[in-house]
């Protein structure tokens, strides 16, 4: 009873004071009078604790307490802004660094510009009105600032706003019937959304990875969202150490993705097909399609790989043990160029983690193998490369044999997928047929250079009975001449 009435004394004052203070807007002193709501919701406006008018956005003589003149169209008096003519409103003041100076303002004055470039300004409402005024995110007569937990852009309310568009099919449907309306829906089983149920406001909402008035399509090169973009979007929160802080995650997924050969194919080479943060962890932070957790993910794009792994020992070896599928031996954010010093038994090599003479013998022993298998196709391509070569400098014929070649490179790539089987038969299969192809190649260049040299030798003895010949028709001649 007490805290309500001292609420009420202190609403009462707040009222008082505001009519005390706001004499000179005879607006709102006559409109409060009448207890309409816009006045009395311009009580908490920033703009009203600005001194501002309401005749600042509705024209009008505001000295005059006569409704006639205050309210006269000679005076400038426009009546209720609709459509288009709102945000050009808000923006003859918020587009004018000059203006907001003028208010003691320094804040960025690129909200209208943004806008107009936005996803959001390329639809309208019948043909006439775009679909977001400045008013559709933040209200008219209650506008307060962005960092108040009444603002409908603050974290917390900021996914309701989006998704009373976004969540509705009837509304999108007739823009643009294609577009998902799940976004909310995800949202809420991430991590993220979790959490910002709980009212955490430090976690991506709409806004933090849509960014506000500039928002585009995912297609949009300029886009935060755009796969090439999107690393750098998520980095502004994860690499961040100071803002998370409190949390117990490490910040150092970005440093390590921006080194690793997904990073470098996406951010440097500009590879759509490698993945950004999103194609691992989802858009809204659902798992991805089709991938029950994202352990499995690798495989929507290394299909091979997974299905190999999938059919061999280390599956239920992993599941029981609750290790990850491929992260294990080549981890999920720093994923370096896998190479042959991987496979073996040496120090480099990833099997002595689990696998010894002591322990998992019987993957030690194959991982012995199938690395002295590797090493053995490498150097019989090594040497088939090398006659090759020697032929062909000395001009001899060898394309057949050098396009053959590429069978071995062939046998050579798939036994590196085939490693993911950790069969030895499989493996040694696909091994073999380079190993063969190789021997192959090796012997048509041998057998070019042996004719080479045969040639070679032949073409000696044709010169030296032509050599003979001519010395002997030489003599003859001399011989009868001089006879
Ligand atoms: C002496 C009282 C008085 C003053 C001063 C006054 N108004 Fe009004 N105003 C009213 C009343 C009463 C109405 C509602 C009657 C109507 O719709 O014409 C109204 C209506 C309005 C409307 C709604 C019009 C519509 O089409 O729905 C706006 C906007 C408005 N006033 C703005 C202003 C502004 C801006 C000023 C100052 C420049 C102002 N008023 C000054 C009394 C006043
Ligand atoms: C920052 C700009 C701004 C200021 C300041 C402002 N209004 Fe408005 N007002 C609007 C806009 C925009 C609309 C159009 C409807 C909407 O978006 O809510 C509107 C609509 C109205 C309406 C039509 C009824 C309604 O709720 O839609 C009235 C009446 C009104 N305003 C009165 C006032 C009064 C009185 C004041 C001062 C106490 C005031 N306005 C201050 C922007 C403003
Ligand atoms: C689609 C929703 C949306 C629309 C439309 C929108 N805003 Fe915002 N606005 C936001 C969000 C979200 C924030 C807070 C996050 C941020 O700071 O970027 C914000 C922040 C702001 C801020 C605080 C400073 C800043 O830029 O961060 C101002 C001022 C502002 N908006 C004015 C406007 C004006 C003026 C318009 C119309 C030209 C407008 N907004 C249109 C969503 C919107
Ligand atoms: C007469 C100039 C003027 C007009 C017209 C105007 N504003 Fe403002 N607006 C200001 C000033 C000044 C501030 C306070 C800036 C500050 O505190 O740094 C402000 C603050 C804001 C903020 C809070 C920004 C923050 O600090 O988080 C928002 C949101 C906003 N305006 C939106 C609007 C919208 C929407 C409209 C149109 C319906 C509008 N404004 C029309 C001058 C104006
Ligand atoms: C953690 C970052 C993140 C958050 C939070 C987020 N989005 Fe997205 N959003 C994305 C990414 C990434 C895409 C791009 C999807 C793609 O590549 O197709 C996307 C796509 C979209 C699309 C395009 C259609 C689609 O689903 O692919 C819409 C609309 C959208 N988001 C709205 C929202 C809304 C509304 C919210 C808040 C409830 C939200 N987003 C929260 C990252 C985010
Ligand atoms: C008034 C309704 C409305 C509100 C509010 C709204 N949007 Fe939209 N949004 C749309 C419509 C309509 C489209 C256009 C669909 C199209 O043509 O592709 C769109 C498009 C988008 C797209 C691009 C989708 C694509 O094509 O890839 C994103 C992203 C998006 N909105 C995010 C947001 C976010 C984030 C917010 C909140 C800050 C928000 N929207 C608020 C209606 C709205
Ligand atoms: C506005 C800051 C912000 C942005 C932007 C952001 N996040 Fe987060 N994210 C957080 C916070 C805070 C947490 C909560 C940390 C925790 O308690 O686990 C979190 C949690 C996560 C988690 C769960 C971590 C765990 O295991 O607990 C993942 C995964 C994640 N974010 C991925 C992303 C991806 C991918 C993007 C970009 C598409 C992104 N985040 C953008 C702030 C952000
Ligand atoms: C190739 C897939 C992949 C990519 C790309 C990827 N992640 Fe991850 N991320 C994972 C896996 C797998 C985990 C392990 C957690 C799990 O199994 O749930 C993980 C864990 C995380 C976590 C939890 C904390 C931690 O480090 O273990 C965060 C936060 C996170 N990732 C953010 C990001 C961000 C930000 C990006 C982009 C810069 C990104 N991830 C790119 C697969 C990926
Ligand atoms: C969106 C598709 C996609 C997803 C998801 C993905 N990758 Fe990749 N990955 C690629 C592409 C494309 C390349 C080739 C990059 C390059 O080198 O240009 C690649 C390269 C690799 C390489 C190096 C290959 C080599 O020749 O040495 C490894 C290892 C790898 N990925 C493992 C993984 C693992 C483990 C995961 C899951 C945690 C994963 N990838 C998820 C697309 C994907
Ligand atoms: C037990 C360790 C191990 C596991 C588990 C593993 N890999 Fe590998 N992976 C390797 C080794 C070793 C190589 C290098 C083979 C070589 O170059 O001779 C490799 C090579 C690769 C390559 C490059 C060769 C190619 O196929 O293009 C990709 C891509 C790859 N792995 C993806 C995956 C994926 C996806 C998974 C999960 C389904 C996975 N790996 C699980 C050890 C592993
Ligand atoms: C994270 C630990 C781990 C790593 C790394 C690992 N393995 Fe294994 N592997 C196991 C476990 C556990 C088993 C099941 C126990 C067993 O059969 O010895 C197993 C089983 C095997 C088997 C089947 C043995 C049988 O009994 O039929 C082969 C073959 C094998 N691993 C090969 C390899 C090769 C080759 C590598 C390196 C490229 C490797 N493993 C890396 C843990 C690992």
């Amino acid at each position: 009873m007490k805290t309500s009435g001292t609420f009420l004394l202190f609403i009462l004052a707040v009222m008082v004071s505001a009519r005390v203070v706001r004499a000179d807007d005879q607006c709102y002193v006559c409109h409060s009078g009448l207890g309409d709501e816009p006045s009395q919701k311009f009580v908490v406006d920033i703009h009203f604790k600005k001194g501002i008018s309401c005749a600042a956005c509705h024209g009008g003589d505001s000295k005059s307490d006569d409704m006639d003149i205050a309210m006269a169209k000679k005076n400038g008096y426009a009546g209720v802004p609709k459509g288009d003519a709102i945000s050009t409103k808000c923006a003859e003041c918020h587009s004018s660094a000059e203006t907001m100076k003028k208010y003691g303002s320094s804040l960025k004055t690129d909200q209208w510009d943004e806008l107009q470039k936005s996803v959001h300004a390329k639809v309208s409402f019948t043909g006439k009105e775009h679909i977001a005024q400045c008013t559709t995110c933040h209200g008219s007569h209650g506008i307060v600032s962005v960092r108040n937990p009444a603002s409908p852009v603050y974290p917390s309310n900021v996914t309701r706003l989006c998704s009373q568009c976004h969540s509705s099919a009837a509304f999108m449907r007739a823009y643009n019937p294609a577009l998902p309306v799940d976004q909310m829906e995800k949202y809420k089983t991430s991590v993220h959304g979790m959490k910002h149920a709980k009212g955490d406001i430090k976690v991506a909402e709409c806004a933090s990875c849509h960014g506000s008035h500039g928002i585009r399509s995912v297609n949009d090169t300029r886009s935060t969202i755009y796969p090439a973009n999107l690393p750098m979007t998520c980095a502004k929160c994860h690499s961040d150490a100071a803002y998370l802080k409190n949390y117990k995650i490490p910040t150092d997924q970005f440093e390590k993705f921006k080194l690793s050969v997904h990073g470098i194919a996406l951010l440097e080479k500009k590879d759509l097909s490698a993945p950004a943060c999103n194609d691992c962890h989802g858009n809204h932070g659902a798992t991805p399609p089709g991938v029950q957790s994202i352990s499995k993910v690798c495989g929507t794009c290394h299909a091979l790989n997974a299905e190999l792994f999938s059919a061999s020992p280390h599956k239920k070896a992993f599941d029981e043990q609750k290790l990850p599928e491929c992260e294990t031996c080549h981890s999920n954010h720093d994923i370096r160029h896998a190479t042959d010093e991987l496979v073996g038994t040496s120090g480099s090599a990833i099997c002595i983690k689990c696998h010894s003479e002591s322990k998992n013998t019987k993957g030690f022993a194959v991982a012995k193998t199938m690395r002295a298998l590797i090493d053995s196709l490498q150097s019989q391509q090594k040497i088939a490369e090398l006659l090759i070569t020697d032929a062909e400098q000395k001009g001899m014929e060898v394309s057949e044999a050098k396009f053959k070649l590429r069978d071995a490179h062939q046998a050579r790539l798939q036994s590196r997928t085939m490693v993911h089987s950790f069969n030895e038969k499989q493996f040694r299969e696909i091994v073999s047929t380079g190993i063969t192809v190789a021997g192959f190649v090796q012997g048509e260049a041998r057998n070019s250079i042996d004719e080479y040299y045969f040639r070679r030798k032949g073409l000696g003895i044709a010169t030296v009975i032509i050599t003979i010949l001519v010395i002997s028709l030489y003599l003859y001649i001399r011989r009868v001449e001089t006879e």
